[in-house]
């Protein structure tokens, strides 16, 4: 009896030690993770929000933050998004970066903006300031020669391109075309890279066909039947999906769609080809052929893209995703592990005011900036949504492009380019991104 009370005396004693380190031990943590207080670093993000990309990548932003700071919990620096509209214009992005970047906000990165337009004014604008600008979007070539070492580009400028289109000519063995882009920073930024290369492979450009952006459909008209009249049919057009839409709308109405002609589409288009409306592809782009650069097939974006799914559904938004959206969320994730690289301490510093009587007053120099810059473009290649994800000299790298050929009601992937291999019809290793590693 005696030995029973003593047992169940001492089983007791142990069962209340046990209780006692569990709830010390519970203590602790929570005191561990209460006390490390999370430095919250101001990012910028300038984007249209009218626009459909504007909306994707915003949406890809916030899952970035939400997926990352769920498996790196034990980080220091928080991203502390700042978002502000650039209204469709140039002002509007420029208005909206002054004011992130002033004395009150004092931003340490802005990503965004949207166009190669809005581009060229922030580049300058985060150079002074020392405030990296990681765009997503803005694919324009001519933005590299503003060489600033505060832009980023996360996302292929259209040069990257020039060799499928010219690969895809050349096994047609067609020796002229006419090129059709829009009359702006975008559209002709791709222009002498198209034309150095095409010379350079004995391609003629017959003609230049430039469209405004807000032209009118008799404008367009009237270009088209110039068109007609020249004496090759291989057209290459190089514009923003909407206009390109209209483009090719009328085309069809004048019989410009029909055997006989060729179309080539650049990435821009072809990569918005699943949102247009269905009717516009299925009567008025047939036997269209475009390029678009190729994301390899993962388990991690296979998951994301269910999730994206769920989540547009939810919040009925759209649930248009293509690769500005994965470069959108890579970027985030590349700028979270530069900022916590760059550590907690040093962001606390504030920026300090520049003497210069000049421009933009209220507009600080960063103190992080240097740091924060040389973070971002040593970081180590990292596997993102979109691939092997790395800033090399500011720009991530392409390796493949697919090739598609609108049939019916949906563009067909009928092939690929590797830099290696030239046009494929099947990549070796689409799960994994070694394509370019000697086989
Ligand atoms: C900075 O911009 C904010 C709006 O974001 C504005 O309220 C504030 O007055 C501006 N400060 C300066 C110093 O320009
Ligand atoms: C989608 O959302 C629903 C409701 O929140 C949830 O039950 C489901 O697991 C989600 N599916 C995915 C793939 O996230
Ligand atoms: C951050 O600041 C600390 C203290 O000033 C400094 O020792 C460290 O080198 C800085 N880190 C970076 C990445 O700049
Ligand atoms: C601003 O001017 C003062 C005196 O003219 C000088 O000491 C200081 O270094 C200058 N600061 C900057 C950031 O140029
Ligand atoms: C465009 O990107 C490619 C890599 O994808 C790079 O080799 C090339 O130098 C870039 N061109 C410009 C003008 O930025």
């Amino acid at each position: 009896m005696i030995g029973k009370t003593i047992q169940l005396v001492f089983s007791l004693f142990f069962f209340f030690i046990v209780i006692t380190i569990i709830s010390l031990r519970g203590m602790a943590m929570a005191q561990s993770t209460t006390s490390t207080t999370k430095v919250k670093v101001k990012v910028g993000v300038v984007l249209d929000m009218n626009n459909w990309v504007g909306e994707m990548g915003l949406k890809g932003i916030n899952m970035a933050l939400t997926d990352f700071y769920l498996s790196h919990a034990h980080y220091k620096t928080r991203l502390d998004l700042r978002v502000k509209d650039s209204k469709d214009n140039v002002v509007g992005a420029a208005a909206a970066a002054l004011e992130l970047l002033n004395n009150t906000e004092q931003v340490k990165a802005i990503i965004g903006p949207l166009t190669s337009m809005q581009a060229n004014f922030l580049i300058h604008l985060g150079e002074e300031a020392h405030v990296p600008i990681i765009s997503f979007s803005a694919t324009s070539p001519s933005l590299s020669y503003l060489r600033s070492p505060y832009f980023f580009r996360a996302t292929l400028n259209d040069s990257s391109q020039v060799q499928p289109i010219t690969a895809i000519i050349q096994a047609f063995d067609w020796k002229e075309v006419v090129l059709i882009y829009t009359e702006n920073e975008y559209g002709e930024g791709l222009i002498p890279f198209l034309t150095d290369t095409f010379q350079e492979n004995k391609i003629r450009v017959l003609y230049k066909s430039t469209i405004r952006p807000v032209a009118s459909d008799e404008e367009i008209v009237a270009e088209l039947y110039k068109l007609m009249t020249m004496q090759t049919r291989v057209f290459i057009v190089h514009m923003t999906h909407s206009l390109s839409t209209r483009l090719f709308t009328k085309a069809n109405d004048i019989g410009m769609m029909s055997e006989g002609y060729v179309w080539i589409i650049t990435d821009g288009i072809t990569n918005s080809l699943n949102f247009f409306d269905p009717s516009i592809i299925t009567n008025s782009m047939q036997g269209v052929i475009g390029v678009k650069p190729h994301v390899p097939k993962s388990k991690e974006l296979e998951d994301f893209t269910s999730r994206w799914k769920n989540k547009s559904h939810q919040e009925k938004t759209s649930s248009d995703l293509n690769v500005f959206g994965l470069w959108a969320y890579d970027a985030t994730t590349a700028l979270a592990m530069a900022v916590e690289k760059v550590g907690a301490l040093n962001f606390s510093i504030s920026n300090i005011a520049k003497n210069s009587t000049t421009d933009f007053e209220s507009v600080g120099v960063s103190q992080n900036g240097i740091d924060l810059r040389q973070a971002l473009s040593s970081a180590p290649r990292f596997r993102g949504l979109s691939g092997d994800f790395s800033f090399v000299d500011g720009q991530i790298q392409s390796s493949a492009f697919e090739i598609v050929n609108v049939i019916g009601n949906v563009p067909k992937r009928i092939g690929f380019w590797t830099p290696k291999q030239g046009i494929v019809r099947e990549l070796k290793f689409d799960a994994v991104n070694n394509i370019d590693s000697p086989n």
